[in-house]
């Protein structure tokens, strides 16, 4: 299994590969899944910003894609000073394959802040709520 320290040393390197013309605020993560896999990701912007994905959502939809839907822990990196914490959105996402996931935000100067997605996201919206409203055969 890959240390903390290689996933931050993976989301660093990835941080290179941001697409971000707009904000020119770069963002890499790197997460590992129950399998051991890999996968990263940047920040993916676009001229029509609202479209822009963020580098955690790029790194867990890779995973997804490639069947991969147990999240062990991710790393993010910015280069900000205390190293930034996962927006709103991508808290949820984390929420949906790795709840119990730990969280490592570092930064560019070596700073890290050790975590976990539950903590980030007390109470997030549970998967199993829309499934056993689905098991109920609940009509909308
Ligand atoms: N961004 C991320 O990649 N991850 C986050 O958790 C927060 C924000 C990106 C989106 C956008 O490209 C840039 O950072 C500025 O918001």
């Amino acid at each position: 299994m890959v240390t903390r320290t290689e996933l931050v040393a993976l989301a660093l390197a990835a941080r290179e590969h941001a697409y971000a013309p707009y904000s020119r605020f770069k963002v890499g993560a790197a997460l590992v899944t129950a399998s051991g896999r890999v996968f990263t990701g940047c920040n993916v912007e676009n001229a029509s910003y609202s479209h822009t994905c963020c580098a955690e959502r790029t790194a867990v939809f890779k995973a997804v894609s490639e069947g991969e839907r147990e999240i062990v822990g991710i790393a993010i990196v910015t280069d900000t000073l205390p190293p930034a914490s996962p927006c709103g959105s991508c808290r949820q996402v984390l929420h949906e394959f790795g709840a119990d996931a730990f969280v490592v935000c570092a930064n560019t100067q070596g700073d890290e802040r050790h975590s976990t997605v539950r903590a980030f996201l007390p109470e997030g919206f549970d998967p199993e709520v829309v499934l056993a409203a689905i098991r109920r055969g609940e009509k909308g």
